[in-house]
């Protein structure tokens, strides 16, 4: 989704380096871009361009001047008008002597909208950022210096907001403004940086200071800043901390695309996430992350899983896993109902959120709703340091590395990784299935690195299904989240109608959609519900349906059934779901190149949602 960098420093290479975090920033998906930027001259010059920061940079080239010691930038993706050049970002006021970059919604923009425009102030585009220079010079016409009218702009805004403000009135200072929406200060010697990831300036600097709701921050050209809450009216003293971790945005190296890449990281994914936390010599299973609430967790009677899209699918195989391994009642919400639900809520209750980039919108929002609910709030997230990993209060981290392609594929197995070792951590080792599962969760990377290199056959049987305009996946038990998420996964990259249905439902109304013309992919793995699966796909043959299914390698039988077969190793049952998502996205990957669809970046997708 949208996307801000901003610099201030004393070298002149403030458009340099927001064109260069721009990009790192290009994987979360937008649809223009934009740079304002301050000349020596001290006036301000804004590019902006629709479609790809390249296009924005051919643009700078055109330019004499380009040197700049204050710049911001943005990449945008369209919420409130169509994505063209005067929607982009950044928005100005009249004379061009305030820029601003917004990421989030400003719910109230049109009563402020109504009530400049009474004021005699003109707009130019449909946006709703368009309101907030506008609105800064209104209050800093009107107050003693531009830091405290701009704190009561600030204050106007309702909705969620990332802000970075460039003006001509404080050349050597940029600011920024959160609510509800990630940002980040960069600190250097003589030079500091606003970010809306930290991706897109780490390689300037791993000194950073996250901003919290309510907070506005000054940042200096010698790499000074201040931090004010203009909620409670207070300054903030907050000391940069460092980034220990990799935030590089990661090459394509050799492959084609970075979902190819990301799929192929999928074993040393599985190793990450359970490396160091399993220890096989004791049989014991080690989260860090979980001791310090460990005496709360003992009173634990439901867990309360919310997250959205792929990481709602794995938060129901979580279900699944925690609910058989541990013995502890598991519910999944999508965090978008979840948030508007008013449910009962006991303190025995934990509310567990999953989320590769730790940004959603509305995950956070549900992770509010219960902040003052005294419950146990636990994550699974990818992102370090991420909103959702620093408001959770206790969590497992899914060490997967940065995941740039749109369509989450070894976020989602890593995260199935972490479950698990939490289903595992919670059973306290009283489970059965406890030896087992630690065992072979040692033998998933070697697993699915043999999928991979079947990868040519799952693309011929991509080849042959291209051409449906649907497709049913069907799975039982922990079969069926793995179903979900492969139909997610088809329609998100080659946009082919796809449903998943439990297959214990077909009867119940889907097969009346089935035809010779309406394929299946049926989960039919090893399982002691196999027979009922295989029964369910004879209903589909007997009404001429073809099915294409993920078997156990081993299972002549099914071959006979159906018109095509992708045999996977033979696992448990329990962590059979990582083998079988893997098979999906690179069903899914393949379909899609061949209908030539750009798999990294779907069209009307954002990596990471951070609005409503
Ligand atoms: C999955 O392929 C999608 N990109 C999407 O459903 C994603 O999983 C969802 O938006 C949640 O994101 P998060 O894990 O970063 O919270």
């Amino acid at each position: 989704m949208c996307g801000i960098v901003g610099y201030v420093g004393q070298k002149q290479v403030g458009s340099e380096v927001v064109i260069e975090g721009l990009r790192a920033l290009e994987y979360r998906g937008y649809d223009s871009a934009g740079i304002a930027f301050l000349r020596s001259d001290k006036t301000l010059c804004l590019e902006k361009a629709v479609g790809r920061v390249q296009n924005l940079e051919g643009q700078l080239e055109q330019i004499d001047d380009t040197k700049a010691t204050a710049a911001i930038g943005h990449t945008r993706w369209a919420t409130h008008g169509a994505p063209t050049v005067g929607n982009a970002h950044p928005h100005y006021n009249a004379d061009r002597s305030i820029a601003v970059t917004h990421n989030g919604i400003i719910e109230n923009y049109l009563e402020l909208k109504q009530e400049l425009e009474a004021a005699g102030y003109e707009f130019v585009s449909e946006t709703d950022t368009e309101v907030i220079p506008h609105l800064i010079e209104f209050h800093t016409n009107r107050s003693k210096t531009f830091i405290s009218g701009l704190e009561k702009a600030i204050s106007r805004l309702r909705g969620a907001y990332a802000l970075a403000i460039v003006t001509t009135k404080t050349p050597d200072t940029i600011y920024a403004a959160r609510l509800s929406s990630p940002l980040v200060l960069g600190i250097a010697k003589s030079a500091a940086y606003i970010a809306s990831d930290p991706m897109a300036i780490t390689s300037h600097t791993k000194d950073v200071v996250y901003l919290n709701d309510y907070e506005l921050a000054a940042v200096h050209k010698d790499g000074s800043y201040d931090i004010r809450d203009y909620k409670r009216a207070q300054t903030v003293n907050r000391k940069a901390e460092r980034l220990e971790h990799n935030h590089a945005s990661g090459e394509l190296g050799n492959y084609e695309h970075f979902m190819l890449k990301e799929m192929h990281e999928i074993p040393d994914t599985i190793r990450a996430a359970t490396q160091g936390r399993i220890r096989p010599d004791s049989n014991t299973v080690k989260l860090g992350g979980l001791e310090s609430v460990a005496d709360q967790l003992r009173f634990i009677d439901r867990i309360v899983i919310v997250a959205c899209g792929t990481s709602y699918y794995a938060g129901l195989v979580g279900e699944y896993l925690i609910e058989e391994i541990a013995g502890i009642p598991v519910e999944v919400q999508l965090a978008s109902e979840f948030k508007y639900r008013n449910e009962p809520f006991s303190r025995g209750t934990a509310l567990l959120a999953i989320s590769q980039s730790g940004e959603t919108a509305d995950t956070i929002a549900a992770l509010k709703k219960v902040e003052n609910y005294g419950v146990l709030r636990l994550g699974v997230v990818n992102a370090v340091g991420s909103t959702i990993a620093r408001m959770t209060d206790s969590g497992v981290y899914c060490h997967a590395g940065p995941e740039q392609a749109v369509a989450s594929t070894k976020a989602f197995v890593a995260q199935v990784s972490v479950l698990t070792l939490i289903a595992l951590h919670l059973s306290g080792g009283n489970s059965p299935l406890y030896k087992p599962i630690l065992h072979e969760l040692e033998h998933l990377p070697a697993k699915a690195e043999s999928i991979l290199a079947q990868a040519k056959d799952i693309e011929k049987l991509a080849h042959k299904y291209k051409d449906a305009r649907d497709f049913l996946f069907i799975g039982r038990n922990y079969g069926y989240p793995c179903a979900l998420e492969g139909a997610l996964k088809l329609k998100e990259i080659s946009y082919i109608h796809a449903e998943a249905y439990a297959a214990g439902e077909m009867k119940h109304g889907p097969l009346a959609m089935i035809d010779e013309n309406f394929p299946t992919l049926a989960i039919a793995t090893d399982s002691p519900l196999l027979e009922k699966t295989i029964s369910n796909i004879q209903e589909i043959k007997a009404r001429k349906g073809l099915v294409l299914a993920i078997a156990t390698e081993g299972n002549k039988d099914i071959k006979r059934l159906v018109s095509d077969a992708f045999y996977i190793p033979g696992s448990l049952e329990q962590t059979q779901p990582i083998l079988i998502a893997l098979v999906e996205m690179l069903f899914a990957y393949y379909v899609a190149i061949a209908n030539g669809h750009n798999v990294d970046r779907p069209r009307n997708l954002a990596k990471s949602v951070t609005v409503e």
